[in-house]
Formats: structure tokens, C-alpha cells, sequence
């Protein structure tokens, strides 16, 4: 059976989250060849009335800044690939006009009807999810089932508490089946994110060591240098408990503290990633910490009286045979003195240590999503020289010095091929029945389910203003509180050390 050709539906087209994200990561696809001129089709779809050459040059406004003189010609093939059709959320019209225009495609790069594939992209505000959803599946769906699909794309905010998640699923899960449905977290589209299962699970060197006997304590960090600029009509309504700590820090946290699936199929996986949330205990207040920085009120689209958290600091248990007793400190924040995302395992205290009155720190293993992806792990070493005394030094893989040839790709470039390539192989595989695309890296509802049960309790009373963020000034490392939270959860700073990010010579 031959695979059809590609339709990719970006939904908000005109919006933000299309501009920066979504176009760019098809048109970095396209130009590294993985969306072929002869198989594949763009269509924006939004309200706005504009023209197809509208819709490009404004593409094209947003794209260009990044483009060589030599790629000028590939975006410009790239543009041609993209059509507009403008219509409302949820009247049939539009989304008539939007399976007519995918239609003719299909007749066009005659694909036999029901094998193509079509993928919708939903960049839009999570409150339109259910109207779209059912305006695609009434009226843009395969017409059959000879190996075509339809895929649909989501993005975060799922709700803002388990009720209102729960409801969303439940509104989504009627009109498609979980295979159909990708939830998209671009935090497990991070290289160093997709690495996780492969350092802890194929080297011997980690397994041992990977549990409370060796372990004190892992913190998991997002920081930022920004503050909600242009956001904060949105912020304010999540605060940065839901918009990263609940999604992006919880699928790394998952992948830190997961057991080893049975094997890498996205189902083992996920199943994995379930238990652990599982057995994560409640939420003690006494382990939060959260802040607002001072000024982010001044945003006309923030209210007044925001209790919103900017900044917070949240202590995980788990209650299992590896982890009891190891605190896993999430810590999130905007309008820090620095922007950088990373994981921090700190070994515990060598035993009977002969060196302790010169030693300078703990063992840790630092993972740098970002930026200047990196790992190291910070060891006690004797000085160089002839005197016999002790450094703090580390061994250092940088990804930019060690893989100088390698483009790491975006996020979201890696994860909208997840959505299309595995399916495309898949229907090549005799086994096309049972794989039913690659969501490893998606989120799947139970987890999603899981995610929202461990923080809607911290996040009601937060709501409800019984607990209140401490103001902190901009470009600080947040409020000092969080830091002696830090150090009650057993976090040992090594005093005098910074890591310096290896460069070029
Ligand atoms: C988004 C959040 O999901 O992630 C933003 O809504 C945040 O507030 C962004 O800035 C961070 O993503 P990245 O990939 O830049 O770390």
C-alpha cells in the first residue's frame, strides 16, 4: 500500500505561538529535507482575513532574521508550500473550506483517497480546543481507512486543575481515540531531555549509584532573565507552577526518577513515568517557596491584586524503594539573574572521609538542558603541583566543543517529525496494527492526570490566596527563603566554585 501525501494544518495561524514556533521548526524540517515539495502541504487557519501571500510575508518577516543569504531561495520554496483559509472556530463553514482546500491537494499529488495523512496543529488558546476538535472531526477527517490518518496536535495549558484537565480529556477523548491525540511538551523534545533514558539505563557506571543509598538530594531548574513581557494577560491566570513546574519540570522529574521500562516502546515508557508520578507523596507547604517579582504588577494585563506566583520552589517525595528520603527540589522562575535550565544530582558525603578538613564540596552530575548543553560531574581531585592538598574539579562533556558538527535540533522540530515519520515508516511495517506512532515523547492522559492530582491541592490554596508569594527583585536569584529551603532539604552549596562553560580556542 502506498503512503499519501502530507497535509499539516497549523490552526491560529496569525498568532504568536505559529510565528515563533511552529513555522519555524517546518521550515527548518524542510530545509534539512525531512518535508519533501512533492508530498507535503501547509495550511494556516485562523479568523483573520488575509491572502496566502499575506500569511507568507509575514512568515517570511519572522523567518528571515535567521536565514543566509544561501537559504533565501529554500525559504522562498518553503512559502510556496504554505495556503491560508480564513474561518471561525466553531461554524462548520470554514472548516468545510479547510477539507476542500486539503482535498484538492490530496487530488493533486494523487494520493488514493483515505491513505493520506493529515496532521492539525492546534496553536491556539487551550478554550477553543473542544469547538476545533469537533469541527475537525465533523468535517476534515480521512474520508476512509485505506492506512491515511488524522493527527491533532495540542499544546499546554490541559486545564488549569485536575477537574478542568479531566474535563478537557474527556471532551477530546469523544471525538478522538488517544492515538490520534499528541500532547505536546517541548521540554522532552530537548536533547539532553531525550538523552536521559539513555545515560541512566545504558551505562553500567549509573546504575548503582542511581538510588537513596548514594543520592542526597536533585534539584531541577528553570531560570529565566525575562520577565512575562507581552505575556501577562496569560501568565497571570497560570502563574509558574502550571506554566512550567506542573508540565516541563514534572516530564523531567519523571525521566530522572523513572524505573527502566520493560523496553523504549512509547507504552512502557509512559507506563513508567505513570508509577513514579504515582507514588510521589502530597505537597507539604512548609516545602514551598514562592515569589513575585517586583514590578510584575505593573503590566496593565496583570491584575492588581495578583497572587500569581512568578517564581517557585517546590519539594517532591517519593515514596518507593529507590527514592525514599531524597528530596527532588523543582525550582522554576522568571526575572532571575540568569537564564539556564539544568539538573542537579548531588551525591551524598564519602563515608569515614580521610579528607574531610580540605575537602570542598560534594560529587555532583550536572545536566545543562540549556544553554550550552552540557553534562559534568563536579569531583574532589588532588591539585596539580607539588603540594598535597584537594581542588574541586570536573569532568566535562560539552556538547558545543564535542559535537562541533552537530546542529542540535529545536524542540519542536524533533517533535512535530515524532507525529508524521514514525507513522509514515509505520505503514510500511507489517506490525502497523499495534505501533500506532511514536507519542513517546507525548504526554499521555493518565499522565497528564497523574501531573494535575499531585499539584491542584498546592495550586487551589495558592488560588485561593492561603498562601502568598514573597516579593523579589528583578535579576536576583528569587526570594533568600527558597535558599534556605534549599539548604533545610539537605542541598549543600559548594562555596567559590562556578563551572565556566569550556569554549572554542
Ligand atoms: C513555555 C512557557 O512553555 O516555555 C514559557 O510558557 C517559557 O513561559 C518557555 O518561557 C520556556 O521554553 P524554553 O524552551 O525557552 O526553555
Amino acid at each position: 500500500r502506498e503512503v499519501g501525501c502530507l497535509s499539516i494544518i497549523v490552526l491560529g495561524a496569525s498568532g504568536d505561538l505559529a510565528k515563533k514556533k511552529t513555522f519555524p521548526a517546518l521550515f527548518h524540517l524542510f530545509a534539512q529535507g525531512f518535508l519533501q515539495e512533492n508530498d507535503v502541504h501547509i495550511f494556516g487557519y485562523a479568523r483573520t482575513k488575509l491572502t496566502d501571500d499575506d500569511l507568507r510575508a509575514r512568515i517570511r518577516g519572522y523567518l528571515q532574521k535567521g536565514v543566509s543569504a544561501e537559504q533565501e531561495d529554500v525559504l522562498s520554496r518553503f512559502l510556496l508550500l504554505i495556503k491560508y483559509v480564513s474561518g471561525s472556530y466553531d461554524s462548520a463553514d470554514g472548516f468545510q473550506l479547510l477539507n476542500k482546500a486539503i482535498s484538492e491537494h490530496e487530488i493533486s499529488k494523487k494520493s488514493h483517497p483515505g491513505n493520506s495523512r493529515r496532521l492539525f496543529y492546534l496553536a491556539l488558546p487551550p478554550s477553543v480546543y473542544p469547538s476545533v476538535c469537533r469541527m475537525i472531526r465533523q468535517n476534515c477527517m480521512n474520508p476512509s481507512d485505506l492506512g491515511g490518518w488524522t493527527r491533532i496536535v495540542v499544546e499546554k495549558p490541559f486545564g488549569k486543575d485536575l477537574n478542568s484537565a479531566e474535563d478537557l480529556s474527556a471532551q477530546l477523548g469523544e471525538l478522538f481515540t488517544e492515538e490520534q491525540l499528541y500532547r505536546i511538551d517541548h521540554y522532552l523534545g530537548k536533547e539532553l531531555v531525550q538523552n536521559l533514558l539513555v545515560l541512566r539505563f545504558a551505562n553500567r557506571l549509573f546504575l548503582p549509584l542511581w538510588n537513596r543509598d548514594n543520592i542526597a538530594n536533585i534539584q531541577i531548574v528553570f531560570r529565566e532573565d525575562f520577565g512575562t513581557e507581552g505575556r501577562g494577560g496569560y501568565f497571570d491566570e497560570y502563574g509558574i507552577i502550571r506554566d512550567i513546574i506542573q508540565n516541563h519540570l514534572l516530564q523531567v522529574f519523571c525521566l530522572v526518577a523513572m524505573e527502566k521500562p520493560i523496553s523504549l516502546k512509547p507504552e512502557h515508557v509512559r507506563d513508567e513515568k505513570v508509577k513514579v508520578l504515582q507514588s510521589v507523596l502530597p505537597i507539604k507547604h512548609e516545602e514551598v517557596i514562592l515569589g513575585q517579582y517586583e514590578g510584575y504588577k505593573d503590566d496593565p494585563t496583570v491584575s492588581d491584586s495578583s497572587n500569581a506566583p512568578t517564581f517557585a520552589t517546590v519539594v517532591l517525595r517519593i515514596h518507593n524503594e529507590r527514592w525514599e528520603g531524597v528530596p527532588f527540589i523543582l525550582k522554576a522562575g522568571k526575572a532571575l539573574n540568569s537564564r539556564k535550565a539544568e539538573i542537579r544530582v548531588q551525591f551524598k558525603d564519602v563515608p569515614g572521609d580521610i579528607f574531610k578538613c580540605q575537602k570542598q564540596g560534594r560529587n555532583e552530575f550536572v545536566i545543562r538542558l540549556q544553554p550550552s548543553e552540557a553534562m559534568y560531574m563536579k569531583l574532589t581531585l588532588k591539585k596539580p603541583g607539588l603540594e598535597m592538598s584537594t581542588i574541586q574539579s570536573e569532568l566535562d562533556l560539552s556538547y558545543g566543543l564535542r559535537y562541533q558538527e552537530v546542529k542540535i535540533p529545536e524542540a519542536y522540530e524533533r517533535l512535530i517529525l515524532d507525529t508524521n515519520y514514525i507513522l509514515t515508516t509505520a505503514l510500511f511495517n507489517p506490525m502497523f496494527d499495534s505501533i500506532r506512532g511514536d507519542q513517546q515523547h507525548f504526554v499521555r492522559r493518565d499522565e497528564l492526570k497523574v501531573a494535575w492530582e499531585i499539584f491542584t491541592p498546592l495550586l487551589h490554596s495558592i488560588d485561593d490566596g492561603e498562601l502568598k508569594p514573597i516579593p523579589y527583585k528583578p535579576g536576583s536569584r528569587g526570594p533568600e527563603e527558597a535558599d534556605e529551603l534549599l539548604a533545610k532539604a539537605g542541598y549543600v552549596q559548594t562555596h567559590g566554585y562556578v563551572w565556566i562553560p569550556p569554549t572554542l580556542t
